[in-house]
């Protein structure tokens, strides 16, 4: 099963992603989390992608569909895979599409998680992450404090805050989303694979009862 997590910055996309990995067992690609890891090795790409995501704008087209092209390849994700973040264009959704094609699988649903504007810009600026990489357990000093300041609930690793959580990135981040990425909900939407969900604290909306739903939605799809 190919699903695809799509949504602004901040609407929970990394969060409803990992409860989702827990509870179908389908792996979960970042290609934001990959971006991030090449950064702090300060590969080639790592020292590209930053020039990009510092400044809250989108790595170009070519570089990211190559790296997704090459971790679709991989054997842990040959049954199911859960994509965060990609496709973020047109042009990465159509590559995606002819990827699958070729293997004989397709894009199965399309999760478009929608947030009000000014709560998205309240939890990046308050969001959390765990530093083990393979850990990235996702907090909010607000919403979902850690038991114990700084420290990782899970792994007991450090917290560390991502260098593009700050308000002038996040805005940025929220006009390419707009001009680039939302397009990408009536491209799905035309493909009848869209499941959209109000994350939100005005309705109470958890991003565990989130995936819950959406657990229930792909059973009911079999
Ligand atoms: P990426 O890492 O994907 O960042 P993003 O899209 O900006 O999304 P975020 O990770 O900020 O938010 P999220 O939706 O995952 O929310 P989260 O669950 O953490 O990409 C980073 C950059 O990499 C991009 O800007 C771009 O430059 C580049 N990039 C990546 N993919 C690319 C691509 N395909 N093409 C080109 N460039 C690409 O939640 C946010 C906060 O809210 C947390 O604190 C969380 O605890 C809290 N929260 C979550 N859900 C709830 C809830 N229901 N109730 C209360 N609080 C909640
Ligand atoms: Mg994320």
């Amino acid at each position: 099963m190919v699903i695809i997590m799509l949504g602004a910055p901040g609407t929970g996309k990394g969060t409803v992603a990992g409860i989702l990995t827990s509870k179908l067992g389908i792996p979960q690609v970042s290609t934001g989390d990959i971006f991030r890891k090449h950064i702090k090795e300060q590969t080639e790409l790592g020292k590209l992608a930053e020039s990009y995501i510092s400044k809250g704008q989108l790595v170009p087209d070519d570089v990211t569909i190559d790296l997704v092209k090459n971790r679709l390849k991989d054997s842990d994700v040959q049954n199911g895979i859960i994509l965060d973040g990609f496709p973020r264009t047109v042009k990465q959704a159509e590559e995606l599409d002819k990827i699958l094609n070729k293997e004989g699988k397709k894009v199965d649903i399309v999760i478009n998680l929608t947030t009000p504007e000014e709560e998205i810009i309240e939890r990046i600026v308050n969001r959390r992450v765990c530093s083990n990489q393979d850990c990235k357990t996702i907090y909010n000093l607000v919403l979902n404090p850690p038991k114990q300041e700084g420290i990782c609930d899970k792994c007991g690793h450090e917290l560390i805050q991502r260098k593009d959580d700050n308000v002038e990135t996040v805005k940025s981040r929220l006009e390419n989303y707009f001009e680039l990425t939302s397009t990408l909900v009536e491209y799905y939407e035309k493909q009848g694979k869209i499941y959209s969900a109000l994350v939100s604290k005005a309705i109470n909306k958890l991003g565990e009862d989130v995936a819950e739903d959406i657990v229930k939605y792909i059973e009911n799809l079999k």
